[in-house]
Parts: C-alpha cells; sequence; structure tokens
C-alpha cells in the first residue's frame, strides 16, 4: 500500500475513531457516488457527434442493462421514439448500437464481412454447445461452405423421408403421455420434446434417435443451460456450464464417434440423414469434413431448431387455443384440403394446408424466437444517409420483430390474426422485396435477393447468415401441428392466460409453466 493511502486512512481513522466498518462503508460510497457523477459528467462532456446518439445511463459500466433486460422489445420501441432508427446504448461495458426498422436490419444483414462479423460476436457463446470447428469457430468461407452442404442435404428427397418420421414421432409420444380424454399439461415441455425427438430422428439418424433416453437428451440439456444471454455478457466468469458444458460435448462426441465408425464399416450405404450427409460431402477443395465436424455439425443443426422451432410451435398452439374461430378454421381447413377423415399427410399435402402456413407465420411476425440478432464491427463503419460512424469494437444488434409488429407495415400489428398473409395488402409488401430479385449475391450457398433484407418481415434474418433452417422448421412445425390438431382440441388454462415472453434465454419463449388443456377429439 502505498504512503499516501496509507496516509488517507490514518486520516480517515483519526475522524472516525476505531470503526473500521464505518470507515470501509463511507470508502465505498465515496466511490459509488464519485462514479455516478463520472458517468454523467463523461456522458455529458464527451457526446461524440459522428457516432449515433448514445441511450442516457446512470450506472457506469452497468448501463442501460436492466432496463433492456427487463423488456428488449419496449426498450428499443421507447428508445428508437426518442433517437431513430439506430442508437446505441451501454451493457456491461459493451457498446451495442441498435439499428432497427427496414434501414437497420438492411444495414445490419447486408454488412460487408470485413467491417462486420457474426462470429466474433457469438463464437463465445455458441463454441461450448455447438463445439469446435463448425460454424461460427471456423472462418466465414468455411461456414457458407458448411452451409451450403447442409441446404443441398435438405432436399425435397430428405423431406419425403422426413415427413412420416415426424408424424410417428409424435404419434408414439402422444400414445405414450396424453393418455386421458382431456388434462391440462405444460405444453412448452412436451412440445420441446417433440421437437428433439423428431429433429433427431431426421436429422441425426436412428441410432441417436435410440439413445435419447439413455442420457443423450440429458447432455443436450447440458449443452443447452449456456445457452443464455449470461454467457454473451460473463465470457470471463467461472460459471458452472463453463465446466459442464465441454464435458457433456465430449460424452456426446464419443457417442457420435461409435455410431459413425459402425456406419463407416457399412459398403454401399445409402443416405438417409444429415449425419450421412456429412459423412460424404467435400469442402470445394476437395477435403472431407473431420469426424468431429460431421458431430458438430449434426449438434449445431439440432440446437439451433431446438428452442426456435419449439417456441414457434407454442406460441402457434396457445393462439390457436386461445382463439376458437382460428383454431376451429384451421381444422376445417385441413379437411377441405386432405379430405374428412383426416389421412396423416405426405411431403408433398403440406404445401396444401394454408391456414397451417398462415399460423406459422404469423406466430413468427409477432412471436419471433430470436429478437437480437448480433455482430462486432472490426472496421469502423458509416450508416448510410447520416452523419454517423459506428466504432470497431461496437456491436451491432438489429430485431426484426420491431418492424414486424410495427403499424407502418401491418395493420392492427399486436393481434394475432393469420388470414392477414392470405389478404394482399400486407403480403404483397413482403414478398415484394423478397421476391425483387435483380439485386442477388451468392455467398456459395445460394443466390440471395439483397433487396430482401428491407422487408419488414424477417423472422429468418437475411444476407449472408440468413437461417438454412426455414424449410426443416415448416415441415416439422406444420406436420406436429397437423397431427396435433386432428386428434386433439386445445383450449388456454383459464388461470393462467397466454404466457408472458421470458427474456432470459438468448431464444425467446414463453414464460413457464406454460399450461394448455388438451381435450381428445372422438
Ligand atoms: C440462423 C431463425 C430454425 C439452422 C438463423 C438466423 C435466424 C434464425 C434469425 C440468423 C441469425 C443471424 O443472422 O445472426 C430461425 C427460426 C427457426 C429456425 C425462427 C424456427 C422457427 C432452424 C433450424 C435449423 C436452423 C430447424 C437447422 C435445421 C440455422 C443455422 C444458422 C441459423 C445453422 C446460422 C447461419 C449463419 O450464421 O450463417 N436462424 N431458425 N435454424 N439457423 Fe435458424
Amino acid at each position: 500500500m502505498s504512503l499516501s493511502t496509507l496516509g488517507v486512512f490514518e486520516s480517515y481513522r483519526t475522524f472516525y475513531g476505531e470503526s473500521p466498518s464505518l470507515c470501509i462503508l463511507t470508502t465505498v460510497l465515496g466511490f459509488v457516488v464519485t462514479a455516478l457523477i463520472w458517468a454523467q459528467i463523461e456522458q455529458a462532456l464527451f457526446d461524440d457527434p459522428t457516432q449515433p446518439p448514445v441511450v442516457r445511463y446512470y450506472v457506469p459500466f452497468i448501463g442501460s442493462m436492466v432496463e433492456f433486460g427487463m423488456d428488449p422489445i419496449g426498450f428499443m420501441r421507447k428508445h428508437r421514439e426518442q433517437h431513430g432508427d439506430f442508437f446505441t446504448f451501454l451493457m456491461f461495458g459493451r457498446k451495442m448500437t441498435v439499428c432497427l426498422g427496414s434501414r437497420g436490419n438492411d444495414f445490419l444483414f447486408n454488412a460487408k464481412h470485413s467491417c462486420v462479423t457474426a462470429e466474433d460476436a457469438y463464437n463465445n457463446l455458441t463454441k461450448p454447445v455447438f463445439g469446435a470447428d463448425v460454424v461460427y469457430d471456423v472462418p466465414n468461407s468455411v461456414l457458407m461452405e458448411q452451409k451450403r452442404i447442409v441446404k443441398a442435404g435438405l432436399s425435397t428427397k430428405s423431406f419425403q423421408r422426413y415427413v412420416p418420421m415426424i408424424i410417428k414421432e409424435t404419434n408414439d409420444y402422444i400414445d405414450k403421455h396424453w393418455t386421458k380424454d382431456e388434462d391440462t399439461i405444460d405444453i412448452f415441455k412436451a412440445i420441446s420434446e417433440l421437437i428433439i425427438m423428431s429433429a433427431s430422428r431426421t436429422l441425426l439418424g436412428k441410432e441417436i434417435r435410440a439413445q435419447l433416453y439413455e442420457g443423450v437428451a440429458d447432455l443436450y440439456h447440458t449443452l443447452d443451460s449456456s445457452f443464455t444471454p449470461i454467457h454473451f455478457l460473463f465470457e470471463w466468469l467461472p460459471l458452472p456450464s463453463y465446466f459442464s458444458a465441454p464435458k457433456a460435448h465430449a460424452e456426446l462426441e464419443s457417442i457420435f464417434a461409435k455410431v459413425i465408425k459402425a456406419r463407416r464399416l457399412e459398403t454401399n450405404r445409402e443416405s438417409v440423414d444429415m449425419l450421412d450427409v456429412f459423412l460424404t460431402s467435400k469442402y470445394k477443395d476437395g477435403t472431407a469434413l473431420t469426424d468431429l465436424q460431421a458431430t458438430n455439425m449434426c449438434i449445431a443443426l439440432l440446437m439451433a431448431g431446438q428452442h426456435t422451432s419449439a417456441a414457434t410451435t407454442t406460441w402457434a398452439l396457445l393462439n390457436l387455443a386461445n382463439q376458437d374461430n382460428v383454431r376451429n378454421g384451421a381444422y376445417n381447413d385441413m379437411k377441405r384440403a386432405m379430405g374428412e377423415d383426416l389421412p396423416y399427410p405426405e411431403f408433398e399435402n403440406l404445401k396444401d394446408l394454408q391456414t397451417l402456413d398462415d399460423i406459422v407465420r404469423e406466430t413468427l411476425r409477432i412471436h419471433p424466437p430470436i429478437v437480437q440478432v448480433l455482430r462486432k464491427v472490426v472496421k469502423p463503419i458509416p450508416i448510410p444517409e447520416s452523419s454517423h460512424i459506428i466504432p470497431a469494437g461496437n456491436y451491432l444488434m438489429a430485431s426484426p420483430v420491431i418492424a414486424a409488429t410495427d403499424k407502418a407495415h401491418f395493420q392492427d400489428p399486436e393481434t394475432f390474426k393469420p388470414s392477414r398473409w392470405s389478404q394482399q395488402d400486407e403480403a404483397a409488401e413482403v414478398e415484394a422485396e423478397d421476391k425483387n430479385s435483380e439485386n442477388t449475391v451468392n455467398y456459395g450457398w445460394g443466390d440471395m435477393s439483397l433487396n430482401s433484407a428491407k422487408s419488414p418481415y424477417l423472422p429468418f434474418g437475411a444476407g449472408r447468415h440468413r437461417c438454412i433452417g426455414e424449410q426443416f422448421a415448416y415441415i416439422q412445425i406444420k406436420t406436429i401441428l397437423y397431427v396435433l390438431l386432428k386428434r386433439f382440441d386445445f383450449k388456454l388454462d383459464e388461470k393462467r392466460g397466454m404466457p408472458k415472453s421470458d427474456y432470459n434465454s438468448m431464444v425467446v419463449l414463453p414464460e413457464a409453466p406454460v399450461s394448455c388443456r388438451y381435450i381428445r377429439r372422438k
């Protein structure tokens, strides 16, 4: 301790007598008050007019974290009114520049990779879950190739195989768990189990699916628990999940290794799932994916689709349970498309189930599971049509739900109204942007319209990082909804009503417990 510090303590002791706790308390209070005052002086004096406006905060370092964390959507809407489509807020020492509306979406999704990257924003969060050497743990050019391989694997031929598998998984689950004629259950838990079983069966194969009840589901769950905002914020904290996730991952890898070894011994094996696709695909330079990459790509796909599809299916069911006319309309439309006795659909039939399609679309408009799309700025980037430049080191955050629930684009935006998608005006605006393909770009996994990022409806993102699981998600969700509606009617639990959104996970979920009543159809 320096002499001057000793001197300060000495004078404190003289002043406070022999009471060290009072001395410590006063010192701490002194620091806090100085920090609070400094935060105000800093914001007043060092406001940089070349950067987007900053949301005022009172506590240094923590910034607006509490207000944002409690209600991110409310926070973004409120500050958009004050500052416009681009503004910055402080969150645990990180400067987050929010990019909203069609301009903001277009800016983030179409930003050049030399200026803005997803891997610098996400890899700390995703590597413990997905594993090494895939997605954000490889250079962007390799990710683009991995996406090309996935896209080729999610083909019409594989979807034709998957639909009967999803139907079987759903029926087996219902027969086993929903045995009463009528019951109130935790619908999110049930749907999550249905999603993990059907995705494991279709994407990972029957061997991994067979081991779900022998511990694999627990391993997924352990990985999953490190997929929270706290892991984005505190990469340096010794959280328990930083130790449990790599352990769970290593166990999953050894389970996959045995499956892969057995498959490699089979001669003339037909490709039936995504694991086969990864084991037989090659990068452009002719090298094959390693066994570890094949394993981790499977885990990444499963994890990317798990909460997103489970939350979407659950919100869709809750909204159906809440609106008799929409639910009955969907049921009657299923009969119109498939016949009075509702035979199980094949892949080709799914496109005729228009009402189910509209229900999924509308659910994704109001309850998109991903409300924060992140990037890190690695080179200063100017905001078009403004004098602002976002410096390197800031994070960008887009939230497509803001445009999707803006009355400038959708009438009565907070109301769940699937029929809006069959009505011309609103759907036309979305499709006009999607279909305007004069200005296209190919990032290595298919043509993308540059204009699509301007659409007010982007639940699957846009640009080089656009979701590649959209078609699979629609097929899985529509098939599960069809089977459930064929066999049961649903009513909202009157005591609970519609749940609120829970923002504690990176994917927005309905707040637990999510109860809903099923009634078996006679
Ligand atoms: C990326 C949404 C289901 C695989 C994304 C992104 C969004 C999204 C918004 C872009 C993230 C960004 O730009 O940072 C959804 C929704 C889903 C869904 C709403 C379901 C309703 C799935 C499924 C799979 C999947 C089922 C796999 C089969 C991926 C992958 C990426 C991704 C691998 C990363 C792409 C990249 O960074 O280049 N998803 N997703 N998603 N999604 Fe999905």
